[in-house]
């Protein structure tokens, strides 16, 4: 199979078939009873992938305990992003596993991640921009949506019960994130860094276990980032819900992370908490030196 036959699709078309989505699942291997006692929400097992010539990521074994905020951070094309699109089941690996509580995917289903109780954000935006705000929220639990088609059209039965749900779910979570004053705004239309928070209200709404932000403060003014920043540490802290981060502000990693993984050129160069990253001299070296020069700037 060549690279690009394993991109399998952007944000709106990653598609699996079922029955290849089926061959790969697969439970409960060995080790899953230590793996539960660490308390692990989700893992990455020695995950290779390269694109061609580009070795995008290599051998990279990852932990994410559950509750916790994981940040991501490396200098451009280090990998980030790779590394969220395997978890998310839009890449899949050429060596290595997902694991994802009792589960273990050589190529994670994406069209099953909302049932693994997984929600994600895009570096680049990825909203209906011909929708409105409410809408687009409400977009982010189709999944769970179980009337028919009929049903819904004549707004009857279970689906008149399930549209005020979704109705209702939707309103918690816009005014959680103080976006109800614009709900019924065509998405397009916001300033970006109300788009972004959209984007994030829309993953919120699926009530995910682990959310995995990709740049979620990226082009952001600093007051912006701030606001961001509180809701980001809110969905951790009052809902539990296990962050995987991937953040250029270092300020902003080290403020919110309870640990960081660093990567440079798809490698794992260290992994801790923010104290013993900080003071990582190889990390200081690939990627801390670099941020602290552009701390202010457009970020890196
Ligand atoms: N779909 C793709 N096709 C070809 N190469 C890709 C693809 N996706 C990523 N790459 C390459 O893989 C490497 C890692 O890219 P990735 O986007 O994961 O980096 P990143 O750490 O997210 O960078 P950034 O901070 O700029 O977002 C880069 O060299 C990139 O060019
Ligand atoms: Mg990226």
């Amino acid at each position: 199979m060549n690279s690009m036959n394993r991109v399998l699709g952007g944000p709106a078309t990653a598609y699996f078939p079922a029955d290849v989505a089926a061959e790969r699942w697969e439970l409960d291997g060995p080790g899953e009873e230590a793996y539960a006692a660490a308390d692990i929400a989700l893992g990455l097992e020695g995950v290779s992938l390269s694109f061609g010539g580009v070795v995008a990521l290599e051998n990279i074994d990852l932990a994410v305990r559950r509750g916790e905020i994981k940040a991501i951070i490396g200098p451009n094309g280090a990998g980030k992003s790779s590394l969220i699109n395997i978890i998310s089941g839009v890449y899949r690996p050429d060596h290595g596993r997902v694991r994802m509580a009792a589960n273990r995917f050589t190529s994670v289903p994406t069209q099953k991640l909302a049932h693994l109780g997984i929600a994600r954000t895009f570096q680049n935006l990825a909203l209906f921009k011909g929708l409105s705000v409410v809408d687009n929220v409400i977009s982010g639990r189709a999944y769970k949506v179980r009337s028919t088609f009929l049903g819904q059209v004549l707004g009857v039965g279970r689906s008149r019960s399930e549209e005020a749900d979704v109705h209702g779910r939707a309103t918690k979570v816009l005014n959680f994130l103080n976006l109800t004053h614009v709900s019924h705004r065509l998405a397009g239309s916001l300033p970006y860094g109300l788009q972004k928070r959209v984007e994030l209200a829309r993953a919120l709404v699926a009530e995910p276990a682990i959310l995995l932000l990709d740049e979620p403060m990226a082009g952001m003014t600093e007051p912006e980032k701030a606001e961001m920043t509180e809701f980001v540490r809110a969905a951790n802290r009052e809902h539990g819900t296990t962050i995987v981060l991937i953040e250029h502000d270092i300020g902003v990693v080290m403020e919110l992370s309870d640990n960081i993984a660093v990567l440079d050129y798809g490698r794992k160069i260290a992994d801790g908490t923010p104290e013993e990253i900080g003071s990582d001299q190889r990390v200081i070296d690939a990627y801390l030196g670099i941020a602290a020069e552009n701390i202010g700037g457009e970020g890196i």
